[in-house]
């Protein structure tokens, strides 16, 4: 078990923090560090058995308090239902960390009109229904933050990619204005943007071959870096040289170069297709 980091244990010890998408992939290890840090957790995501289990490793390895929350966060409803359940449950929200999301890859008129629609409402509406469920007893106490997963994707329209390239750039606008909002509060936002992850992101998004090797990270790279950041009160955090120097690209070169560029990847990772089906 990893040493825990003595600044790090001194803002998430005995706090509370809401981890959306806790069941698998950056969730997950979000959870797990989280809990060596001594943060109790409120764990969410659709798959129930899975937050149940972690929940339980959890309370015994790190002697931490853990309650699952099982919602589709896709839904309004859904949303309500975590927040109705925290309110509840008399616990105080201290850290929430918007991180369920997924995305889709393909032409967007070939693309599921429903699942467009939801990604949207997860990768967008659930962040900003919590965070504005959220944020008050944080700024009456003065401490606690919000930590939102956004993407690489953020930093520019990414063709093929093209909703879920938007719904973090939404996430990654936000959080940088709530950044400058939340200013002498106590209270932290950090929009934390990686690029290729070795999770369930890939499949889920219908990738049908894997990003360069050189630019994946593992899970537990980008969230040792991340909470380090967060803790530094970064409110913004790229993990990994090349996701680095691409965010940087994508800010300073020409949007026409910077959107070629994204086709050009999307091709080599089969999302493009030569030419545009008429049927959509
Ligand atoms: N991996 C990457 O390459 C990468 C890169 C940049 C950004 N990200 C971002 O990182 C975040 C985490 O993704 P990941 O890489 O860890 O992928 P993942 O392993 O597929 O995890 C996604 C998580 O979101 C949850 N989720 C999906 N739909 C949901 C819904 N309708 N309601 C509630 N929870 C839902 C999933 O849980 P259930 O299925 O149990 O609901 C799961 O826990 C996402 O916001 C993603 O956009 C990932």
């Amino acid at each position: 078990m990893l040493k825990p980091l003595h600044s790090m244990r001194k803002i998430f010890e005995n706090r509370w923090v809401l981890v959306t998408g806790a069941s698998s992939g950056l969730g997950e290890e979000l959870a797990k560090r989280l809990a060596q840090h001594g943060a109790h957790l409120v764990l969410s995501a659709r798959r129930e058995d899975r937050l149940e289990n972690l929940a339980a490793d959890l309370r015994r390895v790190n002697g931490i308090d853990a309650l699952v929350i099982p919602a589709d966060l896709a839904r309004p409803d859904g949303v309500e239902r975590v927040l109705a359940a925290v309110r509840e449950r008399n616990v105080t929200i201290s850290h929430l960390v918007n991180n369920a999301g997924f995305g889709s890859a393909g032409a967007f008129s070939e693309l599921d009109p429903q699942r467009e629609s939801a990604m949207v409402e997860l990768n967008v509406g659930a962040v900003v229904r919590l965070t504005r469920g959220l944020l008050g007893p944080m700024l009456r106490a003065g401490d606690g933050g919000v930590l939102n997963v956004a993407s690489t994707a953020g930093f520019q329209p990414v063709p093929f990619m093209a909703t879920y390239a938007a719904s973090k750039a939404f996430v990654v606008s936000f959080t940088l204005a709530l950044a400058a909002e939340l200013e002498g509060t106590g209270v932290r936002a950090m929009a934390l943007c990686p690029g290729p992850v070795q999770t369930g992101f890939q499949a889920a998004a219908g990738f049908q071959r894997p990003a360069l090797s050189f630019a994946v990270l593992t899970p537990n790279r980008t969230i040792r870096g991340a909470l380090a950041a967060y803790e530094r009160g970064e409110h913004l955090y790229t993990p990994g040289l090349v996701n680095g120097v691409q965010a940087l690209a994508a800010r300073v070169l020409p949007h026409g170069l910077v959107t070629w560029a994204a086709t050009r990847t999307m091709r080599r990772l089969g999302r493009a297709p030569a030419k545009l089906n008429a049927k959509g």
